[in-house]
């Protein structure tokens, strides 16, 4: 077992609590920096974060402020887990606090939109000072709501030949939340990220009823279109073997509590993606990320058939029938295709 340190997790939604959950039962001493003066309130007061995980009660030793400073500031281990979309401004405000020695873990799954940067590229430019020694990426099958309500699950943490992985490990590592390491920092995050973009198909697969068959289909031929990516930016194809390619994507394609999911059937029943994400307080990170792995696979050459067809529904009213038909008339194809 690993001393109490001080931890602290950057941004208070869903993940980032579930997060300071499982540091606390940890014994650590934790703190959850988080934007909204309500979640600061709700979490050090009522212990629950009332805004993004009603219902579920927190450890009370979780202390919780908006000042950036004070949050990271003297912190060995630093959790940065804002959407994609603000994690370099978020990491830009930590970075002059985060210590030397401090180990640096990104739990955020996504591809930034503008750049096209995974979260290490985004990390590189906001926490330059941070080496590859001390930021790690943690992803895998990890539905907030359960893991803060104590739910037995297993990630995965990743750095570049896994030094930092391995001295995250027996910081989080609990029975009910066992943490397995990879030197693979860039399949990782790209199962991550690209995983949300089949759950949205597989939730308008399963919303038009097109029956378990075509949702197997679909969950396989997503990931083989997720380990062409990976492999096309320097992945380990065995990564996506593992709790950040088929364990998180068969959780995104299959679990009810997916937002991306729910998105797609949404549109399937014929509901405005646009519409339906500004009903939502919370992310729906496949959303984005469609765009931003279809820019990427038409930059880089990479076949990703689901994406392109899950992009142009969402961003090009590209009518739903439409995108299964282009996708099942597709012409004669090796399994293994782009990979090996
Ligand atoms: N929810 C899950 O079960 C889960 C599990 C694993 C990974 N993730 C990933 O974790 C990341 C965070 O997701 P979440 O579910 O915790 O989010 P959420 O939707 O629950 O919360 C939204 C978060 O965005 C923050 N935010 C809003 N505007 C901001 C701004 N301008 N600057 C900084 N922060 C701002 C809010 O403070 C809040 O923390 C995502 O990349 C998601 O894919 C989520």
């Amino acid at each position: 077992m690993h001393a109490m340190a001080k931890v602290t997790v950057v941004g208070g939604g869903a993940w980032g609590t579930a997060l300071a959950c499982v540091a606390a039962r940890r014994e650590h001493e934790v703190t959850l920096w988080a934007i909204e003066p309500q979640v600061v309130a709700d979490v050090g007061e009522q212990h629950e974060n009332v805004p993004y995980l009603p219902g579920v009660k927190l450890p009370s030793s979780i202390r919780a402020t908006s000042d950036m400073r004070a949050a990271v500031e003297g912190a060995a281990l630093v959790v940065l887990v804002p959407p994609s979309a603000f994690l370099r401004d978020v990491a830009t405000k930590a970075a002059p606090h985060v210590g030397a020695d401090a180990a640096v873990v990104v739990a955020t799954k996504g591809i930034e939109e503008k750049s096209l940067e995974l979260m290490s590229q985004v990390l590189a430019e906001a926490m330059p000072a941070v080496g590859a020694d001390h930021l790690a990426f943690l992803s895998g099958p990890s539905f907030a709501r359960e893991v803060a309500g104590g739910l037995p699950a297993d990630v995965v943490v990743a750095s570049a030949g896994a030094t930092a992985a391995l001295r995250v490990q027996p910081m989080l590592h609990a029975p009910l939340f066992r943490v397995y390491t990879s030197a693979d920092p860039v399949g990782v995050q790209v199962g991550g990220a690209v995983k949300n973009v089949i759950a949205i198909a597989a939730g308008a697969c399963d919303a038009l009823g097109l029956g378990t068959n075509a949702r197997a289909a679909l969950i396989t031929r997503g990931l083989a279109e997720i380990t062409r990516l990976g492999v096309a930016m320097g992945a380990d194809p065995l990564t996506f073997l593992g709790l950040a390619g088929v364990g998180d994507l068969v959780l995104t394609c299959t679990g009810e509590l997916s937002r991306n999911r729910t998105l797609g059937a949404k549109v399937a029943q014929g509901i405005d993606p646009q519409a339906y994400l500004a009903s939502q307080r919370s992310v729906a990170e496949g959303f984005t990320t469609c765009a931003a792995a279809w820019a990427l696979a038409t930059k880089l050459g990479v076949d990703m058939p689901i994406t392109e067809q899950v992009f142009h529904v969402l961003h090009e009213r590209r009518p739903l029938l439409e995108a299964l038909k282009l996708l099942v008339t597709r012409g004669f194809k090796h399994e293994l295709q782009g990979i090996r």
